[in-house]
């Protein structure tokens, strides 16, 4: 007797919890329910940078499909990790969300001796983000016309060239330390909440220059409020045809962009993270919207590399990677 109405029982809840997913909350939630209230993404940088500023673009859309808003919410802070530790934190009922970048998802833990979670550990891979290369800038009345000039200006005034940057670990502070170790100069770096004000104070002069993302710096490029020495892609970009890159200038080989990813707390219901990356794929394949981000230089990738899984996977083999950048070019968080 007792084992049919155990069998029953199972057989019920398996359907049961077919149709809801349970979050190491205990919280049931009805597949189909799921989003039934607006969403969070935290974004760990000031307002009005690159990471904001794609987060907000395909936010929208994803929100669309998903019938729910999607609230940015900006915690800038320590190149990013500040609001990674906030979501590595949060409650994982599928409503919280990390916008997670190469700075404080990959090289961080390589730079960070105490870091308050664990790129891997700590979240699960939702979907990842198109990669945007970066443009390094100079205020208009900088001495330096170019890459060669700027490494010579900065030979001869060592400390004494400011580059302003998004906080350690952020990629505009990696790839300029990367830069400046590589061609052997010693300058000041200046962290900012973020890329969006460490710009401004590049147009206003109080600072010679950043490294920016192309979806940001291509505007203020096009306006002529800064001028662009080099780019960080392979090979130069058909938005900037006369910027040399600095694979075919002052570093050969050398390649770099931002990658970008939204992650969910671990243990975040799989029906809640497969629902927003299907959301994702299925916004990737409009073509008026991609293209939109491909006119700000912006790298679209394989299909395959959109998904959650991919971007866990990538996650990791990064982690990985910058360690043997980190030790083999000293980069260090001072
Ligand atoms: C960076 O890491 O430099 C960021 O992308 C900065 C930002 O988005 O504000």
């Amino acid at each position: 007797m007792t084992t049919t109405i155990s069998y029953v029982r199972r057989t019920l809840l398996a359907s049961v919890t077919g149709l809801f997913a349970f979050a190491s909350t205990g919280v049931a939630m009805a597949q189909d329910a799921y989003p039934n209230k607006p969403i969070t993404w935290v974004v760990p940088f000031a307002a009005g940078g690159p990471t904001d500023a794609l987060a907000r673009h395909i936010a929208d859309r994803v929100a669309r499909e998903l019938g729910q808003p999607i609230v940015i919410d900006n915690s800038p802070g320590a190149g990013g990790t500040v609001g990674a530790a906030k979501v590595a934190k949060a409650k994982n009922d599928g409503y919280t969300f990390l916008v997670g970048h190469m700075g404080y998802m990959g090289a961080a833990p390589a730079l960070y001796k105490k870091l308050g979670y664990d790129p891997v550990k700590d979240f699960d891979g939702v979907f990842r983000f198109p990669d945007t290369p970066l443009v390094l800038m100079v205020r208009n009345n900088h001495p330096a016309k170019d890459i060669a000039g700027l490494i010579d200006y900065a030979k001869k005034n060592p400390d004494k060239v400011f580059i302003s940057n998004a906080g350690v670990g952020s990629s505009s502070h990696l790839i300029a330390a990367l830069v400046a170790s590589s061609a052997g100069v010693k300058v000041t770096m200046v962290p900012y909440k973020g890329a969006g004000p460490a710009l401004i104070d590049v147009i206003g002069g109080q600072v010679d220059g950043i490294f920016d993302q192309t979806n940001t710096a291509l505007p203020q490029i096009k306006e002529g409020k800064v001028r662009p020495l080099v780019v960080t892609s392979k090979v130069r970009l058909p938005q900037l045809k006369d910027v040399p890159t600095l694979n075919e200038t002052t570093m050969p080989g050398f390649e770099a962009s931002t990658w970008y990813g939204i992650y969910a707390p671990k243990g975040t219901p799989k029906m809640a993270v497969d629902k927003v990356q299907n959301a994702y794929l299925k916004v990737m394949k409009d073509k008026a919207f991609t293209g939109k981000m491909a006119e700000q230089a912006i790298q679209m990738l394989p299909a395959d590399q959109y998904t959650g899984d991919a971007l866990s996977k990538h996650t990791e083999s990064e982690v990985t990677r910058w360690r043997a950048v980190a030790a083999r070019s000293g980069l260090s968080l001072d």
